[in-house]
């Protein structure tokens, strides 16, 4: 297969994003995509290329993952991350994770240092003070001030609701393989314990030779619907990414309902996006190319 150079995507959230943010957003989906630029350009793989997006957004306090981490019920932050390589559709992953600065970081640790493909709760942070990762409170003010809000605002409302969140990156190298990583603190008061489809290949995040993807919503759609993985398939079977993504989000828009975002990214560097929710902040670049930042849909 013929490949253009490397490429990457990300995306940090799809939401109803206040219109105050979104400078920042974009600064911050901006920076991402610059700094798995940096390694893509210097020959790094896509998997580290994915990785080094991510870690910044789960850095940045705006983004819904690592630190600035939505609370649930219990008013703690329980992480979901996941990584996966198309050319050999290896893939590890946490969820429900606590007390870690990067989950992202332990998704791959579990696919590198284990036979496994993903770790929960308790286990899973056992496995991540086994592997050196530090002890990291995720809570910002912020956060803590939202669940503030939704706890006095919502008593006996429903136990999930949806936020502005999850983050992700889509890369391509100039070897032709394919990464995609996804991060996420789930939704706002969602019951403890609760995972949804970041970690869950196929679900919120997939790779393969053709194609790779990261999604974003309402978890529980994306795992109902495996769209990651019907997403790579499309492109698969000859469908330009946006046009997949587009064709996806229509048809949920009518089965399911539309709290969704994707970004997709085909083997030959193509770029899809989309998002049924007010706001998805996302960024993209092509090597040679500038770098490409929106905040909604044009
Ligand atoms: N898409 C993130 C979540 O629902 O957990």
């Amino acid at each position: 297969m013929d490949v253009a150079g490397w490429a990457v995507a990300v995306h940090g959230g799809a939401g109803a994003w206040r219109d105050e943010d979104e400078a920042t957003a974009c600064a911050g989906v901006s920076a991402a995509v610059s700094g798995a630029a940096a390694v893509l350009e210097g020959g790094g793989s896509a998997l580290q290329a994915a990785i080094a997006a991510v870690v910044r957004l789960e850095d940045d306090p705006l983004f819904n993952a690592g630190t600035g981490a939505v609370l649930n019920r219990d008013g703690e932050a329980e992480l979901d991350a996941s990584v996966m390589t198309g050319h050999d559709l290896r893939c590890g992953g946490v969820a429900a994770l606590r007390g870690v600065r990067n989950p992202v970081l332990v998704a791959q640790r579990v696919m590198d240092a284990t036979p496994h493909v993903l770790l929960a709760g308790e286990g899973a942070l056992r496995f991540a003070r086994d592997q050196g990762f530090a002890e990291h409170d995720p809570m910002t003010v912020r956060a803590r001030a939202a669940w503030r809000l939704r706890c006095q605002g919502e008593a006996g409302a429903a136990p999930t609701t949806p936020g502005a969140g999850t983050v992700g990156a889509v890369t391509l190298d100039i070897q032709g393989r394919l990464a995609a990583a996804t991060s996420t603190g789930g939704v706002i008061m969602k019951l403890p314990g609760r995972v949804g489809d970041s970690p869950i290949p196929g679900a919120g995040n997939y790779a393969n030779a053709w194609a790779a993807c990261s999604a974003t919503g309402r978890g529980e759609l994306m795992m109902r619907l495996l769209v990651a993985r019907d997403l790579c398939d499309r492109v698969r079977a000859g469908q330009h990414p946006q046009a997949a993504v587009n064709s996806l989000l229509e048809e949920m828009r009518h089965d399911v309902g539309a709290d969704a975002g994707f970004i997709l990214l085909s083997a030959r560097g193509a770029v899809g996006i989309a998002h049924g929710t007010p706001a998805m902040p996302h960024a993209w670049q092509n090597s040679g190319g500038p770098v490409h930042v929106a905040f909604r849909r044009p």
